[in-house]
């Protein structure tokens, strides 16, 4: 990115959504492959599609619903993505961040972000859910690459606490008191389409990742440098490529979640009432 493009566009997008809704969310909620049936849980104010946002990256992805959601969760006021893009899409990686950079420009002051995700830590099972302690970003395309508005956020942002210890902390409380299995690990983005071989699975786990996907680390990195409080939750839909015989489908992604969704909603939901 040659110029600073990326903030008229911001602008641009930001007031789109202003001439719709004057709501102020507090949180924002990004769900994941197969995750979108929690959006039930919203007590719904207004629902805007992205394609009706001018110069928005739509999904091309099927399961990849595309709109936004305000209302509340209990007393929270929230912005929840139903649908995000992803950068094997084609989309500059800018594109794929700015939905993010949106929300804080509403007003979130916490962003959850969810996944569907591989699952490489010993003894997981596909339904899993995981909570995301800190992330690898090395492999995929970083967001804030390009000249930097200092009002936005700083140029070399620290990344020593990316998912809120406090916020975290919690998460596990709130499982432990719901019942709720939580494995915690180390998430890592690689750009997709395809998935992992074996080969690089064993690389990624000689390296300390716990779970892979396609998504979520360039939103973390895009919200921490705007200073926004950041935690995520992973469900593991599949035992990463060579931990288990059956070759990787979408279709697979799509059930595990499925079968997971009960436990990934009352958890989302407690802990985004509680923020
Ligand atoms: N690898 C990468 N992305 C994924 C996977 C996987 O095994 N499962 C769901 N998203």
């Amino acid at each position: 990115m040659s110029d600073f493009g990326y903030l008229e566009k911001l602008d641009k997008v930001f007031e789109s959504v202003r001439k719709k809704t004057d709501f102020e969310p507090r949180v924002g909620l990004v769900l994941g492959s197969g995750l979108g049936e929690f959006a039930k849980e919203i007590n719904v104010s207004f629902e805007l599609p992205y394609s009706e946002i001018e110069g928005f990256p739509v999904s091309t992805v099927p399961g990849h619903e595309g709109r936004f959601i305000f209302g509340k969760l209990g007393d929270t006021p929230i912005v929840c993505m139903k649908g995000r893009v992803h950068y094997y899409e084609g989309y500059a990686v800018s594109d794929v961040v700015l939905p993010i950079r949106l929300m804080v420009k509403l007003g979130i002051k916490t962003l959850f972000l969810t996944n569907a995700a591989g699952g490489l830590k010993d003894g997981m099972s596909a339904g899993d859910l995981m909570l995301i302690t800190d992330h690898i970003s090395v492999f995929a395309p970083n967001p804030l690459i390009g000249p930097n508005d200092s009002k936005i956020g700083p140029r070399f942002p620290d990344m020593t606490e990316v998912y809120d210890l406090k916020i975290r902390e919690r998460i596990l409380e709130l499982a432990y008191e719901n019942d709720i299995p939580l494995e915690t690990g180390v998430y890592c983005q690689l750009t997709g389409p395809t998935y992992e071989t074996p080969a690089e699975i064993r690389m990624l786990k000689s390296l300390g990742v716990d779970a892979v996907g396609m998504s979520t680390v360039v939103e973390a990195i895009s919200a921490r440098h705007m200073g926004v409080k950041v935690c995520g939750i992973s469900c593991i839909s599949n035992l990463a490529a060579g931990l288990s015989k059956t070759p990787l489908s979408h279709e697979e992604v799509q059930a595990a979640a499925d079968e997971a969704a009960p436990r990934f909603t009352r958890l989302v939901s407690e802990v985004i009432k509680s923020l």
